[in-house]
């Protein structure tokens, strides 16, 4: 059944950990939305591995990984991912790349530290240029793989961009910049991913045909969706279910079933409203034991317990079939968990997710609190296995979400996940 797996906070959910857990059940893995910016760590024989570009089956033998045209693509960063993979020992001869992937230039990361410096209030971006070369795509202006793969295109192109920023330059009375210190490397990256490419829209819709079953791998997560996020502390892409239809060009028809990943608390990295955040000792307490430090960055990520509120707007806005939840360990010697179950906004108790700055900013929350389990539950295989006391954790997300907690993560490893 062609399943989407989506974050359903703001990003590092656990995703690589459970797309790879699933993968053997799939016989395609597609990523659609993001770029480098996204940071999935799997475990691979013992060895930890962050994916930031290459979908997160690529460690299940025979399974198609395919990086469809909604990604934004630095070539220079999937060279080496590719490379890592080699070096593993990982075969690549399953690996496809759009040829309509837009490209992430040196202009757009300079772009990336500028628009953040001149912010009064920083989102904290992942200064990988992600932001600006969407902004690119939406400008009618962008690059994209297939103009890497011949010499001549690419000078065109870049030339044409090259003009187009220094015309704004000096429009403002900046000095200009220089675009074309980097055209050989970019292609020479180009005739190293050239093998990879093509049309992944008719290839995914070849593989349909064929009855293939395709997992549709998120990145970040649905609170940080440009349209659906706390905007304006959003990624530029739809990290919402819609990405995967712009991003790949198949139709909506082919996604059958939603997994949102949820871990059993709360982290952001970045700027932006928290309303279940904590502070000093307790969030220091809760970010050493989960190891909240970002994947791609190493900054120490904000932490706070689960905001049911803000989970089932997450479910709502994807249409959210089973729930994966992560990191369930990471609670197992805290006397007490909390859980988010209202916001009070201006004196009135509600269950409303409104994304605008001036709500998120001052709602209080209400919160439930449950007794900690005491022990450790990285051994357990089976619900069964859990204490009463996080099975009753889990049974009051479920009763209150009204959507099946289907799976649990209780360690990094592959094999530390318990499916009800
Ligand atoms: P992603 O971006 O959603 O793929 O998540 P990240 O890889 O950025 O961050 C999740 C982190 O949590 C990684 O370090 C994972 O190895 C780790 N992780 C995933 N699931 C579990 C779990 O159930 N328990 C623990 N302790 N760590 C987990
Ligand atoms: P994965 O796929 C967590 C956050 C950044 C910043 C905001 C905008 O690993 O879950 P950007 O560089 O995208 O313009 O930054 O979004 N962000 C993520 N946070 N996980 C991610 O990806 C993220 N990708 C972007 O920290 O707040
Ligand atoms: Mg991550």
């Amino acid at each position: 059944m062609n399943t989407a797996v989506l974050g359903l906070q703001w990003g590092d959910e656990g995703k690589g950990k459970a797309i790879d857990y699933l993968a053997n059940r799939f016989n395609v893995v597609v990523r659609y939305q993001g770029g480098h910016n996204a940071g999935h760590t799997i475990f691979y024989q013992g060895q930890k591995v962050i994916l930031h570009l290459l979908p997160s089956g690529v460690f299940t033998p025979d399974t198609i990984s395919i990086i469809g045209h909604g990604v934004v693509v630095n070539p220079l960063q999937l060279v080496k991912e590719i490379k890592n993979l080699h070096d593993l020992g990982i075969a690549d001869n399953n690996l496809f790349l759009s040829t309509a992937a837009p490209l992430i230039l040196p202009v757009h990361q300079k772009l990336d530290i500028v628009f953040e410096s001149s912010r009064y209030v920083k989102i904290g971006t992942t200064r990988r240029g992600i932001g600006p070369a969407y902004e690119d795509l939406c400008g009618r202006r962008a690059l994209f793989i297939r103009d890497l793969l011949n010499k001549d295109i690419f000078l065109k192109q870049v030339k044409s961009l090259d003009d187009y920023y220094n015309k704004m330059m000096q429009y403002f009375n900046g000095e200009g910049v220089r675009l074309d210190s980097y055209i050989d490397e970019f292609i020479e990256a180009g005739k190293f991913l050239h093998k990879y490419t093509l049309n992944t829209t008719y290839l995914l819709d070849q593989l349909l045909s064929e009855g293939k079953s395709i997992l549709f791998e998120g990145a970040q997560g649905a609170l940080l969706d440009i349209n659906l996020g706390t905007y304006p502390f959003v990624t530029s892409s739809n990290s919402t279910i819609g990405g995967i239809f712009t991003g790949t060009g198949i139709s909506h028809k082919a996604v059958e079933k939603v997994i949102g990943i949820s871990k059993a608390y709360t982290t952001r990295v970045g700027g932006g409203p928290f309303p279940s955040e904590l502070f000093k000792k307790e969030a220091e307490r809760l970010r050493q034991k989960g190891n909240e430090f970002g994947s791609t960055t190493g900054r120490p990520r904000r932490v706070g317990w689960l905001d049911l509120v803000a989970l089932k707007y997450a479910i709502m806005v994807n249409g959210v079939d089973e729930i994966f939840i992560t990191k369930l360990d990471v609670l197992d010697d805290f006397e007490e968990i909390k859980l988010v179950t209202h916001y009070e906004y201006k004196g009135v108790r509600n269950q409303i997710f409104d994304t605008s700055l001036d709500y998120l900013d001052n709602v209080e929350t209400v919160e439930k609190t449950f007794a900690g389990w005491n022990t450790s539950i990285g051994e357990a295989r089976s619900f069964q296995d859990l204490p009463g006391k996080a099975r009753e954790y889990i049974q009051f997300i479920e009763d209150y979400i009204q959507i099946t907690v289907k799976y649990i993560s209780v360690g990094v490893e592959r094999d530390q996940t318990i499916k009800k």
